[in-house]
């Protein structure tokens, strides 16, 4: 039977364009999903799509409002037995953070894919046709369900945890770690690297009804203290440090961090550094600190952002949720 798939679309260089085939300064969320899925319907797959717009940006300027309308048109399809799956136009830039917020939040049935380009719709080259149609091949596949939310880029599938950007424009510009890409994808083909993890699991965390405010701050030598003491002014529940190495700072920023999360903020060290973990360290348990593992400043953000709304702010119980697939 033909598949059904819902087509939800943000804006993003996908939907970009410059009016010419090879003017750089393109302009993110420019086309209407129902347009682009007009330019979808020549290349002859085979599924029936519905599209419809939650918004149409660039993906610097996501957050919670776009994210709550998003997730609560994902939960309405994974109940409605009309469609099988769920694809999300996207901008890459903020892709991870979607990503990841969504994998956190939905169950984990029905296949949701993120899709983007590098290239706008108009550029010579452009990508955003080929990687849609990847997205289709994985969002129809029968071993598809039980991955969490995917981020399909360059003929690559990613789960939403590991996968990160880090190329600025390069059509290859998404990497996974500590895993790497979970399958390989073409329109035609399609040949995953291991077996789903998430079979019919529930949502690990409700979405929340707003996103507590949480500081971001990244470590360079010769940093001062008065960063940590104006994040906890301005009133952050919590503090992520983009730490040198792995996790690693001045004592000084780790005695007021320590101050920090001795007042109640939770406090985790994540890394500025693309790759590599940040384990646990003994002095943690005594200066309050979580270590992200394999999270990366941002997606460390928003797992903080969930905990503090599900009311969770003790370091050990917040470690656990860090140490998570
Ligand atoms: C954006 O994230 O909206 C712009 C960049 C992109 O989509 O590649």
């Amino acid at each position: 039977m033909t598949k059904h798939f819902l087509v939800l679309g943000t804006g993003g260089t996908i939907a970009g364009s410059a009016g010419s085939a090879i003017r750089r300064d393109y302009r993110p969320g420019q086309i209407a999903i129902d347009d682009f899925l007009g330019s979808v319907a020549p290349l002859g797959l085979e599924a029936r799509l519905s599209g419809r717009q939650i918004a149409n940006m660039g993906s610097e300027d996501i957050g919670w409002p776009v994210w709550h309308k998003l997730h609560t048109a994902i939960v309405q399809a994974m109940k409605d037995p009309e469609f099988d799956a769920i694809i999300v136009t996207h901008g890459t830039d903020t892709a991870e953070e979607t990503a990841f917020l969504l994998d956190r939040t939905l169950p984990s049935t029905k296949p949701v894919i993120i899709v983007g380009a590098m290239r706008a719709a108009d550029a010579v080259g452009s990508d955003g046709l080929r990687n849609f149609a990847n997205a289709m091949q994985v969002a129809g596949d029968r071993h598809a369900p039980g991955r969490g939310v995917m981020v399909v880029m360059n003929d690559f599938v990613h789960s939403a945890r590991d996968v990160r950007k880090a190329h600025t424009s390069g059509t290859d510009a998404f990497r996974g770690f500590p895993r790497g890409p979970i399958a390989m994808v073409t329109p035609s083909s399609l040949e995953w690297f291991g077996e789903p993890w998430r079979r019919g699991e529930e949502a690990r965390f409700a979405f929340p009804e707003r996103l507590p405010e949480i500081a971001m701050l990244y470590a360079f030598a010769g940093m001062e203290p008065v960063l940590v003491e104006q994040a906890v002014a301005t009133g952050a529940k919590g503090i992520v440090l983009a730490g040198f190495g792995t996790g690693n700072m001045p004592q000084t920023i780790r005695a007021a961090l320590s101050e920090a999360a001795a007042a109640g903020l939770l406090v985790v060290r994540s890394t500025r550094v693309d790759e590599g973990l940040v384990d646990i360290e003994p002095d943690d348990a005594a200066c309050g600190f979580v270590a992200a593992r394999a999270l990366n400043p941002q997606k460390s953000r928003i797992l903080l952002q969930l905990l503090l709304a599900d009311g969770i702010a003790d370091p050990a119980r917040a470690q656990q949720e860090f140490n998570r697939r």
